[in-house]
């Protein structure tokens, strides 16, 4: 008798690769970032952690968000969120641009750092930028006492757990629910936001660990496309609004671990040059769970039909009408469109998964990458 297991394949929990793992330990990790900002009852956000006025907040004129990678998309999320619901300017900024390109940073802005890590080095070098030139900050990371935690003034904690494969998942969708929660409760408090919105908001955010739970009980689907179309070289990820930014992330997920070598695209941008690339047999993932620029996003989704390339929709369950056009639809839940971006990921993450087994590729520990660096 042979006792087959080692202590990774332990710490793995049964799955073939810490990335999996990951992905399916999102409705846990989204659960505990909300449980202690959320109160189901009284339907609302708040952020015991912090120490804001309300006039402190309303003094803010301006918020910067900088990170890195997957926490940069994230970022831009965050920007929709912050925007929309606290309606205050936001730029997003890829942390080894913002440090040299002598941001108007001062007194009156926030500075946000996203950083599961919180060691990026990049993303460190920023935080102390910005203190430099007078800003406010505020660190959303996943790792207590990391150096970006103990620099910025402030501290929002996504409670992902260890994130062990390169290629980010839960901290993403964590930190996206971080941005959101925090988008709600600047809104509150500078006045921008009303009560019965936040209560919907909040209504959702409740079913979203258990409408993951139930996605991803389900992958059939996904697992057929990655065989299906594992083998294409390129691969592109249009949608417009919260969809692009999910794109984003979409097309970092599968050149990070793939190879495939993917671009996301505003759908809207689409003539000013990519649909020069879109050729017969090409996968085109689009997203189209932004109602807003729904119909926008189906007449781009056309634009690359006609060029013959092989069509696969993200949608809201029961949008049937998707399938008179694209070859292939998956379905999320219906849900807010804020909310949209915590589901949507997760057939990208998962295409991401099973086209790098397809390849043969080391999904865990992709060639060149790190999972935190530290160096610039
Ligand atoms: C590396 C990792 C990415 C991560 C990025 C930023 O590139 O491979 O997954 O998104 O760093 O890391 P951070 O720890 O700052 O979020």
């Amino acid at each position: 008798f042979v006792v087959n297991w080692n202590a990774e394949a332990a710490e793995k929990g049964g799955f073939e690769h810490f990335m999996l793992k990951e992905i399916y330990e999102q409705p846990k990790a989204l659960r505990d970032t909300m449980t202690s900002r959320l109160d189901a009852a009284a339907k609302t956000i708040g952020f015991p952690e912090l120490n804001w006025t309300a006039e402190e907040l309303r003094e803010i004129n301006k918020i910067f968000i900088v990170a890195c990678g997957t926490a940069y998309h994230a970022g831009i999320v965050g920007k929709y969120y912050l925007e929309q619901l606290a309606r205050v300017p936001v730029e997003v900024d890829i942390a080894s641009e913002f440090r040299y390109r002598d941001p108007l940073v001062d007194g009156n802005s926030l500075t946000i750092v996203i950083s599961q890590s919180g060691e990026t080095s990049d993303t460190l070098a920023a935080l102390r930028e910005a203190k430099r030139l007078g800003s406010r900050t505020l660190a959303v990371t996943n790792v207590v006492g990391s150096s970006i935690a103990r620099e910025a003034d402030q501290v929002v904690y996504t409670y992902a757990g260890p994130e062990i494969a390169v290629a980010s998942t839960k901290a993403y969708t964590t930190q996206l629910l971080a941005m959101l929660m925090l988008a709600i409760y600047v809104g509150r408090l500078r006045g921008s936001m009303s009560a019965e919105r936040e209560q919907e908001l909040v209504r959702g955010l409740t079913f979203v660990p258990e409408q993951i739970h139930k996605m991803l009980e389900n992958v059939d689907q996904i697992k057929v496309f990655a065989r299906e179309y594992g083998s294409s070289e390129d691969a592109f990820f249009l949608g417009r609004s919260l969809d692009y930014a999910v794109a984003l992330e979409g097309a970092l997920k599968l050149k990070e671990i793939s190879y495939i070598h993917a671009e996301a695209y505003a759908a809207g941008e689409l003539k000013h040059g990519t649909l020069a690339l879109i050729v017969s047999g090409v996968p085109v993932i689009v997203l189209a769970t932004q109602m807003d620029v729904y119909d926008k996003t189906v007449s781009n989704l056309q634009e690359v039909k006609a060029r013959e390339a092989v069509v696969i929709a993200i949608g809201f369950e029961g949008d049937t009408s998707l399938e008179k056009y694209a070859d292939h639809v998956i379905y999320i839940p219906r849900t807010d469109k804020y909310l949209a971006p915590l589901m949507a990921v997760l057939p990208l993450q998962l295409l991401a998964y099973y086209a790098a087994l397809t390849r043969g590729c080391d999904v865990d520990k992709p060639r060149n990458l790190a999972k935190s660096v530290t160096v610039e």
